[in-house]
């Protein structure tokens, strides 16, 4: 029995899927028996089993008044974690987007001295910048679709002729998205020769990095990773061709095949370039990496996320699932490697097995 504080919420567009997240991996942890207190970042410590599982709406939280960066000192429950971390042997963070997502919360865990759930603080930084994750994808040997960025400088925006330029670059159909979103928020396709910069304007409303990326017709993949194994690939069947937000949140939006109907090698290559993906941005513990392939044959990496969807719609839990392992055992898998790898002290921690925790420290 371990003593498990569950971190949920958050500020970010995921807001609503963290909350789900949560919830379900709290009750996971409860039913197998440990200790856990579920922390919603706004609203503090939850009576678990109490009230109703919270439901994700049609639309992110954040889409029709643009807030959704309160700062996280300003958030109390961040306080009331901080006094209760003595009784804690470890956190899951069931937070997605973010500063829960991009290294801001490790960092606080880190300091704390506390083992927590997930990448640690470089390869959660990294996966969540797309355009500085697909450079190292490329030198990774990891395929990755082409693109170019525009920055929305308010100072200096780009003109109209500017971005039709770079969009022309590309020679495709193209995928106009914020550099650092997630649940496909602020993401348009913009057809070859259309204009891109109405797209280029959405998406600027998420950050000012936004990537034009030439779109990969054909079908969409994911590998979810368990520590050092590529699970069996996840096929996503949308209703509409794009895998939004609703399709990815409302049920009987999307088709799934687990594991997806591909030639066995084609299958290999694939999840063994998951694998590459996952440890070239040094992730850690569990991630899952999207795929397009081709007709072609040809298959891209897209992005990783470093904290997944858990909800019971989610794609990590079916592929788990296809592997024979249950919910509560990949939750269990996820916190157990947290504390197999013990507190990290500023970068990822040596390999648990068979290495002393404490192995060069002295240096
Ligand atoms: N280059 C692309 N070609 C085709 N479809 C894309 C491309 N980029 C994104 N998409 C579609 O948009 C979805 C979300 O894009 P993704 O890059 O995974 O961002 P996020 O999931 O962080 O919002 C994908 O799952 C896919 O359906
Ligand atoms: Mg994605």
């Amino acid at each position: 029995m371990k003593r498990i504080a569950v971190l949920m919420g958050g500020e970010s567009e995921e807001r609503d899927v963290s909350r789900v997240t949560g919830t379900a991996v709290a009750r996971a942890l409860a039913d197998r028996g440990h200790q856990v207190t579920l922390l919603d970042t706004r609203e503090g410590v939850l009576a678990l089993g109490a009230g109703e599982t919270p439901r994700i709406g049609e639309r992110p939280p954040g889409s029709e008044t643009g807030e959704g960066a309160l700062a996280l000192s300003g958030s109390s429950a961040m306080k009331e974690l901080a006094g209760s971390l003595a009784d804690v042997d470890a956190v899951f963070i069931a937070l997605h987007g973010g500063w829960g997502e991009n290294g801001t919360v490790q960092a606080f865990f880190e300091i704390l001295g506390l083992p927590y759930t997930g990448s640690g603080v470089l390869g959660s930084a990294l996966a969540m910048d797309k355009d500085r994750a697909k450079r190292v994808f490329g030198t990774a040997g990891v395929p990755t679709p082409e693109w170019r960025m525009v920055e929305w400088d308010p100072e200096h925006l780009p003109t109209k002729s500017d971005v039709a330029a770079l969009a022309r670059e590309l020679s495709s159909d193209i995928v106009v998205k914020p550099n650092e979103q997630g649940s496909t928020v602020g993401l348009t396709v913009v057809k070859r020769g259309e204009d891109p910069f109405p797209a280029v304007e959405k998406a600027a409303r998420y950050g000012r990095r936004v990537l034009l990326e030439r779109y990969v017709p054909g079908r969409e993949l994911t590998v979810a990773i368990l520590d050092d194994e590529a699970l069996p690939i996840v096929e996503i069947v949308p209703e509409e061709g794009v895998y939004s937000y609703e399709a990815k949140y409302t049920p009987g939006r999307s088709r799934y095949e687990v594991p997806a109907d591909l030639p066995g090698d084609l299958a290999a290559r694939i999840r063994l370039s998951a694998l590459a993906a996952f440890h070239a941005l040094r992730c850690e513990g569990f991630a899952r990496v999207d795929y397009r392939l081709a007709p072609d044959s040809t298959f891209y990496c897209l992005e990783i996320n470093t904290i997944p969807g858990l909800t019971p719609l989610s794609l990590v839990p079916m592929a788990a699932k296809a592997r024979g392992i249950s919910f509560e055992e990949l939750v269990e898998r996820i916190i157990e490697s947290a504390i197999a790898r013990g507190p990290r002290r500023g970068g990822p921690a040596p390999h648990p097995a068979g290495h002393p925790a404490k192995q060069g420290a002295a240096g």
